[in-house]
């Protein structure tokens, strides 16, 4: 039987908030609203998100999973509005969130800000420390490792950190749940390798994160960030990790930016080896709808656990 996923990631939903931009007088946020309103503001149109979610549930995959960058500028009005669209998209349980740099684009006190999407970051387990990442959702025979690679950034960076604690729970996860059997997806916001994203950019322990990859292994991990497809793949002893990145999901194409896309995963363990099928789901401006633009196999030659 297999087990299906969609991953979604950077929906950067407007518009923003009257005002939102102004609030608090934080300059950065001043300058994240002008770059709304310039630029994008046209790159992120909420009816595709809404497209995009209509096509996700049409093939009622048996998880989700959101990649971050819900918000653009961090204001309250947006956290608010944000829960509001994860709502809609799915139950907490059926939906798992890796917040990104816009989901924490200025310091917001935690109960205004990310308390709003704390139900879809927390384990099963939820720990009675006030440690939330990295969460694990175990799902069937496939578990969810959620990674929070979001913290403040200053004016002209939009990096992120993942933290040498998450790195060594993340190792301890996918060691005991490969032996427990599980297929490991691992989720974050920002590319995990070095040189996926531009130094401004850029997660800055992707090195030491990509060492406990290439130690631990995982079936796959799906970032955003980037608003581009790329699929990679890390090499390591016990064949290569694939590294998926998926477009911004409500992305009109403006400014040669990639098309809004989703990708779904279905999952298959036969003869101790996990099979792993994505089919690029990308929208067409044209139909105004989504459609599979391309569908290929993981884990065909490799990966035998
Ligand atoms: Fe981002």
């Amino acid at each position: 039987l297999e087990f299906t996923f969609a991953h979604l990631s950077d929906v950067h939903l407007g518009p923003l908030p009257h005002g939102a931009a102004w609030s608090d007088f934080a300059l950065k946020r001043v300058i994240g609203g002008l770059s709304w309103g310039l630029r994008r503001r046209k790159i992120h149109d909420p009816a595709i998100a809404a497209a995009l979610v209509v096509d996700i549930k049409a093939h009622q995959p048996d998880h989700i999973a959101f990649t971050g960058d819900l918000v653009n500028i961090a204001a309250i009005a947006e956290y608010e509005a944000g829960a509001r669209w994860l709502d809609a998209l799915g139950k907490p349980e059926h939906v798992s969130f890796t917040p990104g740099n816009h989901d924490a684009y200025v310091a917001v006190p935690y109960n205004m800000g990310l308390k709003h999407f704390e139900a879809y970051m927390t384990g099963d387990l939820r720990r009675s420390t006030n440690v939330q990442f990295p969460f694990v959702r175990l799902r069937r025979n496939v578990a969810f490792i959620g990674l929070s690679s979001a913290s403040p950034q200053s004016l002209t960076r939009a990096g992120g950190t993942v933290g040498h604690d998450q790195l060594r729970l993340l190792a301890e996860n996918l060691k005991e749940l490969k032996k427990r059997g599980f297929y490991r997806a691992v989720l974050l916001h920002h590319p995990p390798l070095p040189g996926l994203a531009i130094a401004r950019k850029a997660l800055t322990d992707a090195a030491a994160l990509s060492d406990v990859l290439r130690m631990e292994g995982a079936e796959v991990v799906l970032h955003g960030h980037n608003h581009s497809q790329t699929f990679n793949k890390l090499a390591t002893q016990s064949g290569p990790v694939p590294v998926h990145g998926v477009p911004s999901a409500s992305s009109t194409g403006y400014h040669s930016q990639a098309l809004a896309e989703w990708h779904r995963y279905s999952v298959d363990r036969s003869k101790g080896t996990w099979r792993t099928v994505v089919d690029v789901r990308r929208f067409n401006p044209v139909q105004n709808a989504f459609g599979t633009v391309r569908q290929f196999a993981l884990h065909e030659d490799d990966n035998t656990v």
